[in-house]
């Protein structure tokens, strides 16, 4: 698939089959995510791999945004280490840019993937930290539900020539 296929392709799924990723597939994923640009290439970012199937089912249950992951086979905790410089006015784009090419990877392979918003919510960000037990410096960005979709999706049409300047505004 052409990269500009994944991004017209990718939807957020949020129902997945019981099929479980491969270890080669998450090195995929996790590989895309690292090509991302950060600010200053202080690449800031942590990533936390859940597959165990009782971790997943209670992350559903403690995260009101996070129900699907009693079936996704895979979740990614994007975090951010916020001891490294510049990490605080860097890390929203930074971990974005990272979770952003791990959807379209994640398109592009044939799986489905949703973000999970944590980072713009002070409960969720507690109840990440508490529940994995994150060290002081590193702060939950999202996470990234995946697996094989149980849902059928169709592209989304967007492209809104409003929103759209030239040269002035
Ligand atoms: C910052 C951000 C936070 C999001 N948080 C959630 C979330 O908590 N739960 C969820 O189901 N989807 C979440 N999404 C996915 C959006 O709902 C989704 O991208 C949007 O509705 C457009 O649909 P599409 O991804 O299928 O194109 C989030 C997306 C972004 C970029």
């Amino acid at each position: 698939m052409e990269t500009i296929e994944a991004i017209y392709k990718r939807r957020s799924i949020r129902k997945f089959t019981d099929k479980p990723m491969t270890a080669q597939q998450i090195e995929t994923l996790l590989k895309a995510a690292m090509m991302a640009p950060t600010g200053r290439n202080m690449q800031e970012w942590e990533f936390l791999v859940i597959q165990d199937r009782q971790t997943l089912s209670k992350m559903a249950e403690l995260l009101p945004n996070g129900p699907m992951l009693k079936e996704a086979p895979c979740a990614i905790v994007i975090c951010a280490d916020m001891d490294i410089e510049m990490a605080a006015a860097f890390y929203a784009g930074d971990c974005g840019a990272a979770a952003q090419n791990i959807l379209l990877a994640a398109t592009d392979m044939g799986l489905g993937s949703v973000w999970l918003g944590v980072q713009n919510n002070a409960e969720r960000i507690e109840k990440v930290k508490k529940f994995f037990n994150l060290p002081k410096n590193i702060e939950p960005f999202n996470i990234i539900a995946l697996g094989y979709s149980a849902e059928e999706k169709g592209a989304a049409e967007r492209y809104n020539a409003k929103k759209v300047r030239f040269e002035k505004w």
